[in-house]
């Protein structure tokens, strides 16, 4: 069986191809950074366009010599996320799933990044928790089974990869901050900065980063004039920071729930810092972690391709629009 996978629900574009004894046979991606980073981050109606001018290309891609005849289901990101975005998609979907009398499954991308690594490996052993952490979502998941989510932490401000993005472009960095912060990080002493360590001790697993970018701010209109080396401290006390708030959650998370295993995914866990952090865990806690590959970590469209093929019990022929900009993964 094939699946087709669609994602649309921020700034990539990408389709990807599913086949349930092969695993990915094919796979387009195309993302719109160049285009949002003059803002600083995405520009939700320049990205409705984009989507739309290029879908059929990244289609056409994806495809390669497989014939649209052999698509069995067509699985699409139906939210969380921008609504316009996500239309575009939707539409499409209902468009090819018109054409080649095939069925859809809506799916939601939180739920396809928590299965993304298993994509490779094909052997999913719950239970787990993940870390989700990307330019929209900070999130600490249980996941006892499939379909058994639960979420044990949440930013109640900006998502983490939103906090490098800002503060990035605070000391004058190039969006996407995320690596740019950890580029510049490597020159800066992280103790130069004292940041607040945001609910660092508070009796839960909820984040907020709202304040800690305030307090770079603070710190940047306080300086005459910005240089290399200034920067560089900045971005390395901040990401200090970030990662020791992200650290002591997951910390607690693992050791309250007793669960054995982790996945790190999202944007942000590419961030070396936080990767060497989780490895000294790792050991001291004796537990698994997993990682996506790195095409896999960001957003995707194999992640909701292969989602779509463990729910074909949910393919329906059905036109409704399922779009929905706010979904949560326990619903
Ligand atoms: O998952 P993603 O590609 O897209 C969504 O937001 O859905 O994540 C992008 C976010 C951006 O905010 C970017 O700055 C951040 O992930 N990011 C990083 C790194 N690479 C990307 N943050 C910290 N360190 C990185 N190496
Ligand atoms: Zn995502």
């Amino acid at each position: 069986m094939i699946t087709l996978g669609i994602e649309t629900s921020c700034d990539e574009t990408a389709i990807a191809l599913y086949d349930s004894d092969k695993g990915l046979v094919g796979e387009s991606v195309f993302s719109q950074i160049e285009l949002h980073s003059e803002y600083g981050g995405v520009i939700p109606e320049l990205a409705s366009r984009d989507h739309c001018q290029r879908i059929i290309q990244i289609y056409n891609q994806a495809l390669g010599a497989i014939d649209p005849s052999e698509i069995d289901y067509i699985a699409y990101t139906a939210g969380p996320g921008l609504l316009g975005t996500l239309l575009i998609g939707e539409n499409f979907a209902q468009g090819l799933a018109i054409a080649l009398n095939k069925p859809l499954i809506p799916v939601n991308h939180l739920e396809a990044h928590l299965m993304a690594p298993f994509l490779s490996t094909g052997d999913i052993s719950f239970p787990f928790l993940t870390l989700l952490v990307s330019g929209g979502h900070s999130l600490i998941i249980d996941v006892e089974a499939f379909n058994k989510y639960k979420i044990l932490g949440q930013s109640r401000d900006d998502a983490v990869g939103e906090a490098f993005d800002k503060v990035a472009k605070l000391i004058g960095l190039g969006y996407p901050g995320g690596p740019e912060i950890e580029k510049i990080s490597k020159n800066g002493d992280f103790k130069k900065f004292d940041f607040p360590q945001p609910m660092l001790h508070s009796p839960n697993y909820d984040f907020s980063f709202s304040g800690l970018k305030t307090a770079v701010l603070y710190t940047v209109q306080g300086i005459q004039e910005m240089d290399n080396q200034i920067q560089a401290d900045i971005a390395a006390s901040f990401q200090h920071v970030v990662t020791e708030v992200l650290i002591k959650k997951v910390t607690k998370a693992l050791e309250d729930t007793g669960r054995k295993s982790i996945v790190m995914t999202g944007g942000v866990a590419a961030n070396k810092l936080l990767r060497d952090k989780i490895t000294v865990l790792r050991d001291k806690l004796n537990i698994n972690v997993l990682y996506p590959p790195l095409a896999h970590c960001t957003d995707n469209a194999a992640m909701v391709a292969y989602l779509g093929s463990l729910k074909y019990d949910q393919a329906e022929y059905n036109l409704f629009s399922q779009a929905r900009p706010r979904w949560s993964l326990e619903s």
